[in-house]
């Protein structure tokens, strides 16, 4: 069956080890022929952010890339112990219960595991009080599992890349299984 998942990335930089996590997921959603878009916040208007511009045209591309979702990624490095400001900016912008009936995969990186909860304790409330009630666990990396190699790019510790497939893998299963439901006629959902 086929569904959309949309891949919100909160990092300000685009070519950071996030980005290697990010596109381990990808490749694995895209391998059972699932639908996969992008919102790289780094990339919309910082003006249409700062200035919080729901009527912005990049900001209603982007919104509408979430709302088409049936699953939704929310990727960040871990700033001062929470998800990046950058991050926030675009969630800013998302309509009041714009996540609701989604379900959500939580992707972290952390220079360490000091932070750990940041997906829990600062992430999770923000997504409930967007309508978010299938939040999976998620996947929280940190640095050293995400090696830069000398040609220029990422090689993925095995016990994270496990934990991406299992992450993933969970997602899809979800995600089914909502849309399936969603496609029932009405009482027997
Ligand atoms: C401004 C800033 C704040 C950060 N705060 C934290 C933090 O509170 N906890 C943590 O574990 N890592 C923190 N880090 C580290 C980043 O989460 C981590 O190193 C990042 O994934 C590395 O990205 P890179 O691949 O571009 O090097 C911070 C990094 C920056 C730039």
């Amino acid at each position: 069956m086929m569904f959309k998942v949309t891949i919100i990335n909160g990092n300000p930089s685009l070519t950071s080890r996030l980005s290697a996590i990010i596109g381990l997921t990808e490749e694995i959603l895209k391998k059972e022929n699932i639908e996969v878009h992008h919102v790289n916040v780094a990339e919309l208007p910082p003006e249409d952010l700062i200035h919080t511009k729901f009527e912005s045209e990049a900001i209603v591309k982007a919104n509408a890339l979430v709302a088409q979702a049936d699953a939704v990624i929310i990727a960040s490095p871990v700033y001062k112990a929470s998800y990046t400001g950058v991050l926030k900016t675009f969630i800013d912008l998302i309509p009041q219960k714009g996540l609701a009936g989604k379900v959500i995969l939580p992707l972290f990186i952390g220079g360490s595991l000091a932070h750990l909860l940041s997906i829990d304790y600062s992430l999770k409330p923000v997504l409930a009080a967007l309508g978010a009630r299938h939040i999976l666990g998620g996947v929280y990396a940190v640095d050293n599992q995400v090696a830069r190699t000398e040609a220029g790019g990422f090689d993925i510790a095995e016990d994270l890349r496990i934990r991406l497939e299992d992450n993933a893998a969970e997602l899809i299963k979800e995600t089914r299984l909502r849309v399936e439901n969603n496609q029932l006629p009405k009482g027997l959902a």
